[in-house]
């Protein structure tokens, strides 16, 4: 283990911030995140997963330690399903990909999503109508302070919308090491309910998807839609979709017939925050390297040398306008690190 100094994490967050952690090292066992944890002469530690969901505003004055815990097991399996323990450190879309690859159903729909495994329940990670916790079992969490593994079932994670126990309550608690799924071996459950996979298989003419077919589906819906953070950083969706009351919706679609929106309940709606901020004119812009990306105005990107606070002046200008425009509030999906 080596810790160094004033260490650039360009490199270590999707969105491509050059911030500086005032130390860094890296972990590839539990023993040695217990060593990082127990560090006295570093009173202050932040840990970094796949630094996927993160806007770094600032540099960070800590012992940045980062999981590269790696390992993917069967636990158990019999004719029809599989149940899988996935390290940390795994990233997420070489996991969705190793499982298409053993015939295992489940995460396809999850397909290119950037990130590491341990990161993907703090927020829930969905896409096109499949979401982490339908197909969790539990996770591994070490306690930061008495170092102790707990073991947490779908419930006690109290998963929802972009939401989990690990980014509220346990925020800042505990470090995720493993987490658990459930996978189907065969008749797998094909969702395809989001428009845009059923417009996809068509063009390629399949009627009968495979779970292959559902991936590459997604993958080049992503691909025509969202940026690769590998040539221009991002976070994916910077802001959740807001969810307004029954009563809000009504007025706000009649006084925007137009606008697309997704019933949540009997008393709530969602409302696609990308057609809110694209609305207001700010779809394509770019200020300095901080820009709303040209084809999906939900997600906020760096041209390549954006500092945090310049694309958080961005976000903070889109939130104003959306409000004054709509008397909406849109929340950051991503987290802020400051
Ligand atoms: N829209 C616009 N303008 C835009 C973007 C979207 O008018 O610039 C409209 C679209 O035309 C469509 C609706 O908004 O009618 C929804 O757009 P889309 O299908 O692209 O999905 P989204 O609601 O914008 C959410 C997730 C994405 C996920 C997709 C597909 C959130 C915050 N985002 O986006 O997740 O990939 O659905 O399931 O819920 C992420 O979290 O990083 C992410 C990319």
């Amino acid at each position: 283990m080596k810790i160094i100094a004033d260490f650039s994490l360009k490199n270590y967050n999707t969105f491509g911030i050059a911030a500086k952690a005032r130390f860094f090292v890296e972990v590839t066992t539990i023993d040695e995140l217990i060593t990082a944890l127990k560090l006295q002469d570093y009173p202050h530690k932040f840990i970094l997963g796949g630094g996927s969901n993160m806007l770094l505003v600032q540099d960070i004055n800590a012992l940045v330690i980062h999981l590269n815990i790696k390992g993917i097991a069967v636990l158990e399996e019999d004719e029809n399903n599989v149940v899988l323990k996935v390290m940390a450190g795994e990233n997420w879309h070489q996991l969705v990909l190793w499982t298409l690859d053993h015939g295992y159903g489940g995460l396809e729909n999850l397909s290119l999503i950037p990130g590491n495994t341990g990161t993907a329940p703090i927020q829930n990670i969905g896409a096109y109508g499949v979401e982490l916790k339908d197909r969790f079992v539990s996770c591994e969490a070490l306690h930061r302070e008495n170092l102790q593994i707990a073991t947490f079932s779908l419930e006690d994670c109290q998963f929802g919308y972009r939401e989990s126990f690990f980014k509220n309550e346990g925020r800042n608690s505990y470090v995720i090491v493993s987490v658990t799924f459930k996978l189907s071996k065969k008749n797998h459950e094909i969702n395809k309910s989001y428009g845009a996979i059923e417009q996809e298989l068509q063009k390629n003419d399949i009627k009968n998807p495979s779970i292959k077919d559902i991936s590459k589906a997604v993958i080049a819906i992503r691909n025509s839609k969202l940026p690769d953070p590998k040539k221009i950083g991002n976070s994916g969706s910077f802001f959740k979709n807001p969810i307004i009351s029954k009563s809000e919706f009504e007025k706000f679609t009649e006084e925007h017939p137009a606008a697309p929106f997704y019933k949540v309940s009997e008393a709530a709606y969602k409302i696609p925050a990308g057609w809110l901020i694209e609305q207001c004119g700010f779809k394509g812009k770019r200020f300095g390297d901080a820009g709303v990306h040209v084809k999906q105005a939900l997600v906020l990107v760096n041209y390549g040398n954006a500092s945090g606070a310049e694309i958080m002046a961005l976000a903070s200008n889109i939130i104003d306008n959306v409000r004054n425009k709509f008397g909406i509030a849109i929340v950051p999906e991503v987290n802020l690190i400051k």
